[in-house]
């Protein structure tokens, strides 16, 4: 079974001002997809430290999920601190999101989050709100065996 860690970006969910209804609501839906998932991490905004948790999440991870901090305010770092974690950029993936977003709410454009590997960890980034973070989330479910498969080496008869 692939095992898939959910990190929750958020500082006044770290502060404990609200609860953390993105992080379990994305954990579901990746726990339907067949991964094993484990704690939903919450830590709050910016660029190093959101970068320090996404090493270590990719450290035992195949599939590392967040979720906050890819809009446009000034503390969303969300974006570059998985770009400077990843190794290789996988825009298809955000590219995807965002499209079939956009048939939801214009709003979709504001979201910045990016998509890459890190080792063979495969590393997403999703909106805050746990209404945009599963929509975003259902329009990629479909490939993420097949992700999978080839991040472990696997692949189509050549
Ligand atoms: N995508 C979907 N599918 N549904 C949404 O409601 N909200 C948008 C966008 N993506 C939304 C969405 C909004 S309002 C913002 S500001 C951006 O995601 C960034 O969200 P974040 O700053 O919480 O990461």
């Amino acid at each position: 079974m692939r095992r898939a860690d959910v990190i929750t970006i958020s500082t006044r969910a770290a502060a404990g001002v609200y609860a953390d209804d993105a992080g379990p609501a994305v954990a579901e839906v990746l726990r339907g997809a067949g991964f094993l998932v484990g704690d939903v991490r919450v830590v709050p905004d910016g660029r190093a430290v959101v970068a320090t948790e996404l090493r270590d999440a990719c450290e035992q991870a195949d599939l590392v999920v967040t979720t906050g901090g890819t809009g446009l305010h000034p503390r969303d770092e969300t974006p570059e601190a998985t770009s400077d974690i990843i190794d290789r950029p996988v825009p298809g993936i955000s590219e995807a999101m965002r499209s079939a977003s956009l048939q939801i709410t214009p709003m979709a454009m504001l979201s910045r989050g990016t998509a890459g590997i890190r080792g063979t960890t495969l590393v997403i980034n999703l909106p805050g709100s746990p209404k945009a973070a599963v929509e975003n989330l259902h329009a990629i479910v479909p490939v993420l065996g097949h992700a999978m498969e080839q991040l472990a080496g696997g692949d189509h008869d050549r």
